[in-house]
């Protein structure tokens, strides 16, 4: 098939390569001339695995392209993906600027049947309204169908060929099948539905996933006072398969480009039909507590933060990818200097970009001299290479004692406390080490 997708950003992107990689004839668009320029080179703008081989396939055998203009698309595609930004407004709606100005592109130029499949974020009720102003504005058939993504940065080339189901909303099934058709070679569950609930499945998954994150923030926080120790917890609960162990991982709290913009303008929709969607302003709140949890545990060991210099690994709000996008890094990194202390980070890739977001920021090329004369350090972005340093050796490099908080619960505790760290994790009481360790026995049935 003949492709456009409009937004070359992180969901556009690994869009167009992967349509290109299953063999579709695809136009990326975008208006950046500077990211069209290096996308052109085979080189892309944003950090994911696997992205740069695939781009420069799809090159080299002539699927994909790019363009910065809507019209010469129009000439040859017939399917318009939409995967524009639709970032938070000053009250936390989704900003639908850049979504209205493609589609009303489109509608100007088309000359013949189409069909848009919004893959941007967009609230329940916009592909209605859309799929209205279509009928008033265009004169050929515009075909609207609510493709909501669900790629996870780090790991979206894997997603896109492995997704765990394909949501196709639509009024129309002939067009649903065409659309599904697209993915003729990817094995998953398509679920074909109506267009507002392909938009709320969309919001409901990133709030639901957001709300089982806080869940456990919040339970470990409870279990360092009754003495449990969180991971323990939480792979005892997640073997039950209703619970499921994903997404239990006890830390500073969630971030990123979606799951903080997609739980505000959840509530915002909710708001608008005058619902109050309680359970989000609790996940919310949770998730802003976990970044104020470091700064009291440092409090214990340092007592006054002032002059006091700390290592803060990790910026990204994950790792493997550059994002520092509501970074729970930069939280905590603010939050020190409001304290008076003296942050100094590291990050394998998400330096340049935390620079931008926080200038006066010390970024140091590597975590051993981010750790060299500390009087903490604190673990933000569980990358694997903060395993591997020796932290044997780096002990001598701290001012006083050698004090490391763990936001991830990555590294083990025990082992550094035989190393003569204090060491203090989320939701690990007594060193991280449990009175009895879980242990799974297997039983024939
Ligand atoms: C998320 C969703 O997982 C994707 O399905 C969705 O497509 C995407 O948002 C989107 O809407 O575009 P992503 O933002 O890449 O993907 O990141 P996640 O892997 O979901 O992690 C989000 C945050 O939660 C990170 O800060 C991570 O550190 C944190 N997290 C995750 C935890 O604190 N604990 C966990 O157990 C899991």
């Amino acid at each position: 098939m003949k492709i456009a997708v409009i937004g070359m950003g992180y969901v556009g992107l690994v869009t167009a390569v992967g349509l290109a990689e299953s063999g579709h004839s695809v136009i990326g668009i975008d208006i950046n001339f500077e990211k069209l320029s290096r996308l052109r080179k085979g080189d892309p703008p944003i950090y994911e695995e696997g992205l740069a081989g695939l781009l420069n396939i799809s090159l080299t055998n002539g699927r994909l392209r790019f363009s910065s203009r809507l019209s010469e698309s129009l000439l040859e595609c017939e399917i318009f993906f939409i995967a524009v930004g639709t970032p938070s407004d000053s009250e936390g709606k989704a900003d639908l600027t850049f979504v209205n100005k493609a589609v009303n592109e489109i509608a100007a130029l088309a000359n013949r049947p189409i069909i848009i499949v919004m893959k941007s974020t967009v609230p329940p009720g916009t592909g209605r309204w859309i799929q209205n102003q279509l009928r008033k504005i265009s004169k050929v058939r515009i075909s609207y169908v609510s493709c909501p993504e669900f790629l996870r940065e780090g790991t979206a080339i894997f997603d896109y060929f492995h997704p765990s189901r394909i949501i196709i909303g639509s009024d129309d099934s002939k067009i649903a099948e065409q659309v599904s058709e697209i993915w003729d070679e990817v094995e998953c569950e398509k679920v074909v539905t109506d267009i507002e609930s392909a938009e709320m499945i969309k919001y409901a998954a990133n709030a639901f996933l957001a709300t089982k994150i806080s869940f456990i923030n919040e339970i470990a926080n409870l279990c360092e006072r009754v003495g449990a120790q969180v991971d323990d917890v939480a792979k005892g609960i997640g073997l039950d398969p209703r619970i499921s162990p994903q997404f239990l991982k006890a830390g500073i709290g969630w971030g990123g480009s979606c799951f903080p913009k997609d739980v505000r303008a959840l509530q915002q929709v909710a708001n608008g039909y005058a619902t109050n969607l309680q359970i989000l302003s609790a996940v919310i709140s949770i998730n802003q507590n976990q970044r104020l949890v470091i700064i009291q545990k440092l409090k214990k060991y340092l007592n006054d933060l002032r002059g006091k210099t700390i290592a803060v690994l990790g910026l990204t709000f994950k790792p493997n990818t550059d994002d520092v996008r509501e970074s729970a890094a930069l939280d905590i990194i603010r939050l020190l200097m409001k304290n008076g202390a003296n942050p100094r980070a590291y990050d394998p890739m998400g330096g340049e970009n935390a620079k931008k977001e926080i200038l006066s920021l010390l970024v140091c090329k590597s975590a051993a001299s981010a750790l060299n004369r500390v009087h903490a350090c604190v673990l933000v972005t569980e990358w694997s290479e903060f395993y591997h340093i020796p932290w044997n050796e780096m002990k001598k490099n701290f001012i006083a004692r050698p004090i490391v908080i763990d936001g991830r619960n990555m590294l083990d505790h025990k082992e550094m406390s035989a190393m003569g760290y204090i060491i203090d994790g989320i939701g690990r009481p007594n060193g991280g080490v449990s009175a009895s360790s879980l242990k799974i026995i297997h039983s024939t049935p």
